[in-house]
């Protein structure tokens, strides 16, 4: 059986304000009845292909976690707090040696917490399809055909088929390209996004974190080691993890390691990480818009309105994100909101 592992450090402020860092975006009910978390837990729940999950997330939001899984009726969930974020490769790193300690022949299945996949039984389909290449020592990626040129993603460039049916080399893999490059990758056809499931076989992923990242390796080592026992939680130690450099996995070992190879996925994956994503997943009604809670509008068009705790009421524009909570009103044009992070950063300024 594969242990799923789920990432849930992120902070998701291109979606403030509903995402805070006291309660981020994977904690909340975007797209649906559970949070997106739930979601991710629920979409590897079949105990018959997969293990009881692994979540590492910050230790703040230890409490959250614990009730949305008690929800689901998940109870055999590890959970693993940070005392700080020290970001992909050094989370990957923990879950890895907990997983070898446990079996060195197990595979992990690395997931985000924070994606919405349409389509669950695609999404096994491929990640069963995945498993033979991974037990045989391949790090299996399952790319998603890419629809825009998007700058936010890891892009993979498609190589031979392998040995393994619908499993294939990786000619390139390019992490976040700038927007010219991204470009030419979606034009070309031959490139699939990183959706950032990865399917792993422990003692080799293991191997090559020592090889392309040593002292991440070390520190996370160190950090289990030392790890506290906090009621069900397993808490790092700080003083130990605060060592480990803080780099994306994609871009410490992915980047570096010839053992990638990738799954084309057409499983409905989607990184709701805007306000113009989620209207996209969204249901929207014969003007194109989104209303979620408290709205009401009068000639509006393709624009994403959200009124919580007060009502929000738009006449006569267009292509706008409109989002209310109790303390916070954002409005911003659907084209800008990539940047909602440089307001977040602004406010963080002013103290
Ligand atoms: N536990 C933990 N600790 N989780 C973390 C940390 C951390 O320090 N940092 C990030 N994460 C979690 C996030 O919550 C998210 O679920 C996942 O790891 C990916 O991190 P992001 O910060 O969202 O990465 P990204 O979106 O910029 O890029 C990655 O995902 C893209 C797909 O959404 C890359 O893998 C790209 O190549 C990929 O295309
Ligand atoms: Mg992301």
């Amino acid at each position: 059986r594969i242990t799923p592992v789920i990432l849930s450090g992120g902070t998701g402020t291109r979606l403030w304000p509903l995402s805070r860092e006291a309660f981020p975006k994977q904690l909340l009910p975007l797209a649906g009845e559970h949070s997106l978390l739930q979601e991710t837990a629920l979409r590897v729940a079949d105990r018959s292909i997969f293990a009881a999950p692994i979540l590492i997330a910050n230790a703040e939001h230890r409490f959250v976690i614990a009730e949305q899984l008690r929800e689901l009726g998940i109870n055999d969930a590890t959970i693993v707090l940070e005392p700080v974020g020290r970001n992909t490769t050094a989370a990957a790193a923990v879950a890895a040696l907990i997983e070898s300690r446990r079996d060195p022949d197990g595979l992990i299945l690395l997931m985000a917490a924070d994606h919405v996949v349409q389509d669950k039984a695609a999404l096994l389909d491929s990640i069963c399809r995945g498993v033979d290449a991974a037990l045989a020592g391949k790090f299996v990626l399952f790319g998603v055909k890419p629809y825009e040129p998007a700058t936010g993603y890891g892009y993979i460039q498609r190589g031979m088929e392998t040995e393994y049916p619908e499993v294939y080399a990786v000619r390139r893999f390019v992490e976040k390209p700038d927007s010219a490059t991204a470009e030419n990758y979606f034009a070309s056809g031959e490139y699939l996004w990183n959706s950032a499931i990865f399917l792993l076989p422990v003692s080799t992923f293991i191997s090559e974190v020592e090889r392309h990242a040593p002292e991440i390796l070390a520190a996370s080592r160190a950090a289990l080691d030392e790890a506290g026992q906090d009621l069900d939680f397993i808490r790092l130690n700080e003083a130990a993890f605060v060592k480990s450099p803080s780099v994306a996995v994609d871009y410490a070992v992915m980047e570096k390691t010839d053992l990638t190879v990738v799954v084309p996925t057409d499983c409905g994956w989607t990184d709701v990480g805007s306000w113009s994503a989620l209207a996209a997943i969204g249901q929207q009604d014969d003007d194109g818009n989104v209303m979620i809670g408290e709205v009401t509008a009068l000639d509006v068009r393709n624009s994403y309105l959200r009124g919580e705790g007060q009502l929000v009421a738009a006449l006569g524009v267009d292509d706008l994100v409109v989002v209310a909570t109790p303390d916070v009103v954002l409005v911003t044009h659907k084209s800008r909101d990539q940047e909602v992070k440089k307001i977040v950063e602004q406010l963080r300024n002013e103290g």
